[in-house]
């Protein structure tokens, strides 16, 4: 059967938008760890693994390194878009110490948890700040980071250029996008659009 056909009537667009939303946060709730050790082994150097603990390396969810291409300097606030277990949350506080700081914002309580027990294992708890906070409607006042970066997080969302529209607002003027993301180049079947796993996945 194909659900959540929705969007294809107006009316019921946000509506389908909200099953959207709840399907993607039903599916990290209840995801279990394992894949992080091969996500890093193959997206982070071994200059970057040392500076992780063990937990970060655990609930490594990403499809890239961002942080890598980001040119963070110190004393630059960054926010992290959906920010997981906090792995690049993490690698973000060290390029902006001193006097920097790294805001991470995700809808999953435990990811939040895991992500400051993280921070705080890898010794820089005092810079890395976890708020709960949907990417649609981020909870940070307008021009306040000087960068913004995410890794595997926007595909999710049903609101992408809602997304893109809200770190418009809260990037400083000359502010920095980075982002590893998935894209699609061409379009999707209706089966693959409609299917909570591919939104989830
Ligand atoms: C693929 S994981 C990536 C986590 C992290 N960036 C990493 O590289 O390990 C996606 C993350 O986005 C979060 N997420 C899903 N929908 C979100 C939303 N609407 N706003 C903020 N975070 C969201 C999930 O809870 C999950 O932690």
């Amino acid at each position: 059967m194909i659900r959540g056909l929705g969007h294809i009537a107006g009316e019921t667009d946000l509506l389908h938008q909200q099953h959207i939303k709840a399907a993607v946060a039903d599916a990290y709730q209840a995801i279990g760890t394992g894949a992080g050790e091969a996500v890093v082994a193959r997206l982070y150097s071994e200059d970057e693994r040392r500076l992780l603990p063990e937990g970060a390396v655990t609930w490594a969810l990403g499809v890239g390194n961002p942080v890598r291409r980001a040119e963070l300097r110190p004393g630059e606030t960054v926010l992290d878009v959906g920010s997981g277990g906090g792995i690049d949350s993490i690698l973000a506080a060290n390029f902006v110490s001193p006097g920097g700081r790294v805001i991470g914002i995700d809808v999953i309580e435990e990811m939040l948890a895991r992500a400051r027990a993280n921070a705080a294992a890898a010794g820089v708890g005092d810079s890395c700040e976890f708020l709960h906070g949907e990417m649609e409607a981020i909870p940070l006042p307008a021009d306040s980071v000087d960068a913004v970066i995410s890794n595997g997080v926007i595909n999710l969302s049903p609101r992408k250029s809602r997304v893109l529209a809200e770190l418009y607002r809260v990037l400083r003027p000359g502010g920095r996008l980075t982002m590893a993301d998935l894209l699609v180049e061409s379009e999707l079947p209706l089966e693959v659009k409609t299917s909570d796993a591919a939104w989830a996945g």
